[in-house]
């Protein structure tokens, strides 16, 4: 058995220490170390705020403060000693402190790891989700370039995966854009979920001691627009909470998804079968056997990755669900995850801008792709509908149309007008001027529509949305 003394935070009722495998099993500093630049900002604003109060004198708490940046900075150049017997980032921090400053006896005062934790937490998740915001950014302008450097390439948009109508490969990727948009604003919203201090919560109720939540918040930047201190309203709510997680995770599980989608079209288009892009040699691989082969590895990757981030949210859900309010040490457990979710989707994020600022696009190939009349068929529908058809009937003497394409070997656009007049009165002598990609796309002006008026909205607004 170690020493009782190794557990001097919470050692006074125990006749014996921790079994070196109970250590082994329940220790956190392994991966909750990455807290320390958070554990400190808030113990030297729980330091400053008791010494605001009387609890702390100017002195004591100048010793602390300056005895904590000293610590960070050992943390910083690596030549911090962690301790597993001491269980966590805190005490970690908290015992190098006091053997250097013996005020650091009273950092505690007021506080317990339970609110200290939840606090970390929330300085964590605004710093992480402000990361990721930028990184998604990153990727948002690589993509941008992409279409801009393209701006004239048609591709075939795809349902069911079967070719569809055409459309501009520029409004196909700021369909990315849009998603990666939804992205960023959910990380948002996490950290505006986060911004509330739960320090002052204790370890479920509180304290008997003259604190100032208000001062503490403010110092650790929980305030809103107007710069008012935001708290947690519930001392037990505030420590066992662990929504936020769940929101991170979720937040990085949506992105993955979209990554996923992303990566697949990716995927797709740089095969043999579509060769409308190719992808950068510095993020695919070969093969060790087939020579001809390179391989999408990042966007199947990028792919995989999307798996285990779902699975980090499940894990906090499984996890919360069926503890009793307040505190219980499973959700010692709750770290892990959220840590892989972030260090995963930041790799992730970094990966897509890489490839994307590699791609090279196959203009040849996608204008021979897009030429396929066939693509265009719904616009003959909506012509016959222009000469009063009804779209249902119009519909059917289309599918009437080509299916006379597919049996004469004919393209679309190459039957004679006396053929499709026999399908439809309402074909008139200019049935075939449909076959225009430009008139076409000319035609789709409406918000959010393909068309060149729009297109060229889209691009002010990315530009300036990506500035
Ligand atoms: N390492 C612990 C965790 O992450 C800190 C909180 C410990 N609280 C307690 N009551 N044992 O959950």
């Amino acid at each position: 058995m170690p020493k009782k003394s190794a557990q001097a935070t919470w050692g006074g009722r125990f006749a014996a220490g921790p079994a070196a495998l109970m250590l082994r099993f329940s220790e956190s500093v392994s991966f909750d170390r990455r807290l320390a630049p958070f554990d400190v900002a808030g113990s030297q604003a729980h330091a400053a705020m008791l010494a605001r109060v009387g609890l702390l004198t100017a002195r004591e708490h100048a010793a602390i403060h300056t005895g904590l940046d000293a610590i960070l900075a050992e943390i910083a150049a690596g030549r911090f000693k962690w301790d597993v017997a001491l269980e966590d980032v805190h005490m970690n921090i908290e015992r190098a402190l006091t053997r250097r400053v013996p005020a650091a006896a009273k950092l505690h005062t007021a506080r317990s790891r339970n609110d200290q934790v939840a606090t970390d937490m929330r300085l964590w998740f605004k710093h992480a989700c402000a990361v990721l915001s930028e990184k998604i950014r990153a990727a948002q302008r690589a993509l941008l370039a992409v279409a801009s450097a393209n701006r004239d390439v048609l591709i075939p948009g795809y349902t069911h995966l079967q070719r569809a109508q055409p459309v501009p490969l520029a409004h196909h990727l700021f369909a990315w854009l849009e998603m990666l948009a939804r992205d960023r604003a959910r990380f948002a919203a996490v950290a505006a979920h986060a911004n509330a201090c739960p320090l002052g919560s204790g370890a479920i109720a509180g304290t008997t001691l003259p604190i100032d939540r208000e001062f503490t918040a403010r110092l650790l930047g929980f305030v809103d627009a107007k710069g008012r201190p935001q708290l947690t309203q519930n001392s037990m709510d505030a420590v066992a909470d662990r929504d936020g997680f769940v929101e991170f995770a979720a937040a990085c599980a949506l992105f993955g998804t979209h990554l996923s989608r992303i990566a697949e079209d990716l995927i797709l288009w740089s095969s043999a079968e579509f060769g409308f892009v190719g992808l950068p040699d510095a993020f695919c691989t070969g093969s060790s056997l087939m020579p001809q082969k390179k391989n999408p590895d990042s966007c199947e990757l990028l792919r995989g990755k999307s798996a285990r981030l779902q699975g980090n949210l499940q894990t906090l859900l499984t996890l919360t669900k069926g503890l009793p309010l307040t505190y219980n040490r499973d959700l010692q457990e709750d770290k892990p995850p959220v840590f892989d979710s972030f260090d995963q989707a930041a790799l992730c994020a970094d990966v897509l801008t890489g490839t994307v600022a590699g791609l090279a696009v196959n203009a040849v190939r996608c204008a021979a792709t897009v030429a396929d009349p066939a693509l265009l068929a719904t616009d003959l529908a909506d012509y016959l509908v222009t000469r009063g058809v009804a779209f249902r009937d119009a519909h059917h003497a289309v599918g009437a149309v080509v299916k006379l394409a597919e049996k004469t070997g004919t393209p679309l656009n190459k039957l004679s007008s006396a053929e499709v007049k026999k399908i439809h009165p309402g074909f008139g002598p200019d049935w075939a001027k449909v076959f225009n990609l430009k008139r076409a796309l000319a035609k789709r002006a409406g918000t959010g529509m393909p068309g060149p008026a729009q297109l060229a909205r889209q691009f002010t607004r990315w530009k300036k949305l990506l500035k």
